[in-house]
């Protein structure tokens, strides 16, 4: 028998990174040595001190039953009092914060909140795959805001027709950016409020990556910006900062009535994080700042090394001030999925085409930071011997 889906289901397009990885299963299959460079997953383990938290958490009978759909309390309280550390904002830890089951989960459901069938979600393209599914799914209708290399990957607000306005609810927008690597200033934080406010919209901004930073770059969250609080709801997550990505554990935070409704959602949807992964997300926030310097400095390395390799290859990739990931043209005669598919074939490297994160990707591929650094020499002498 066969069930017809949805039409909302229909609509989606298979997500990208479950295509990537099947591609890269049948090569290793195929017992060839593959370099990954595809999917933004940190290599490096969890901190040790962070897994014995959860396995001391773990041991307490009161950790196995549901837990509290808001969040526990003294990891609301942790987040708050790391948030006011890191971006010297103070967030109530009862009202302005919500844990999640990863930024993903919050972020794709979100627009259940507010949008209504006919309503649009203005979305950056290229974009994370969710603010364009979670907007499907909700009912709702995506409006593309073109993020172009000649305006360093902002969007243009300028440029965003009258009658979408009149219907939009919300923007998304991540900086620092998945997957161009740009990062945004504090003035166009604060255009994009002055924006939001004008035209009633709802800020999502995604900070998945405001940890990840290099050459004394400190991204900033929309919220140290004033009058961010009435539209912004921001989202973070444990996966990046803390290699925590198959925990599923991140939160939302910012204006106290869209991270109500938020929670009102969820509360019809899941039954909290497991009690234990939400104490062992406490002693990662109070673990202090070691490890993520640790990490940048890593990734900083890899990015040089990287970006010098395929330079000298004559490929002029730009050096991103955050996240990890490079974002590099691809030559004229290709278009993204045939140049990376090729550089599979020729070079068993995987790489993500730009192409999969939205129509204005095409013509780049993503190249994640997530090998060792003679991996990496190993990647570049491969690509030296391709021919294209
Ligand atoms: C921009 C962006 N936002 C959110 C996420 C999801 O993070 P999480 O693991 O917390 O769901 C990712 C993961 O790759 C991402 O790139």
């Amino acid at each position: 028998m066969s069930f017809e889906l949805s039409k909302k289901l229909q609509s989606l397009p298979p997500y990208l990174f479950l295509e990537i990885d099947k591609a890269k299963r049948k090569a290793r299959a195929e017992g060839r040595d593959i370099i990954d460079l595809g999917i933004g997953d940190p290599d490096q383990p969890t901190p040790k001190y962070i897994i014995d938290n959860l396995y001391k958490a773990s041991l307490d009978p009161a950790n196995h039953r549901y837990a509290l759909d808001q969040g526990m309390p003294v990891l609301r309280r942790s987040i708050s009092l790391w948030y006011k550390k890191v971006f010297n904002v103070v967030l109530d830890a009862n009202s302005e914060i919500l844990p999640l089951i990863g930024s993903k989960e919050g972020i794709a459901h979100f627009p259940l909140a507010f949008l209504n069938p006919g309503d649009y979600s203005l979305v950056p393209d290229p974009c994370y795959p969710p603010y364009k599914g979670g907007t499907i799914l909700a009912g709702g209708k995506v409006y593309l805001m073109p993020l172009l290399s000649s305006n360093g990957f902002l969007p243009d607000f300028k440029k965003i027709p009258d009658g979408i306005l009149k219907k939009a609810k919300i923007m998304f927008l991540n900086y620092p950016n998945n997957p161009t690597g740009a990062t945004a200033g504090k003035d166009f934080f604060r255009e994009a409020i002055i924006f939001a406010r004008r035209h009633k919209v709802i800020i999502v901004s995604d900070l998945a990556y405001s940890q990840m930073s290099y050459d004394g770059y400190r991204p900033p969250s929309m919220l140290e910006s004033k009058g961010a609080r009435d539209v912004v709801i921001e989202f973070h997550s444990f996966s990046k900062t803390y290699n925590m990505t198959g925990w599923r554990v991140g939160w939302a935070c910012g204006n106290e009535k869209l991270v109500s409704a938020l929670a009102k959602v969820k509360s019809n949807i899941d039954s909290g994080i497991f009690s234990a992964i939400q104490l062992a997300a406490v002693s990662a926030l109070e673990g202090g700042f070691g490890h993520m310097q640790d990490m940048c400095s890593l990734y900083q390395k890899r990015r040089d090394v990287l970006i010098k390799g395929l330079n000298s290859l004559g490929w002029q990739v730009s050096s991103p001030k955050a996240t990890f990931y490079l974002w590099i043209k691809v030559p004229k005669k290709y278009d993204s999925i045939k140049f990376a598919e090729m550089i599979l074939k020729q070079a068993d490297i995987v790489v993500t085409p730009g192409v999969g994160f939205g129509r204005y990707g095409e013509g780049y591929i993503r190249m994640a930071l997530t090998v060792s650094k003679d991996r990496m020499q190993e990647a570049i002498g491969r690509l030296k011997n391709c021919t294209w």
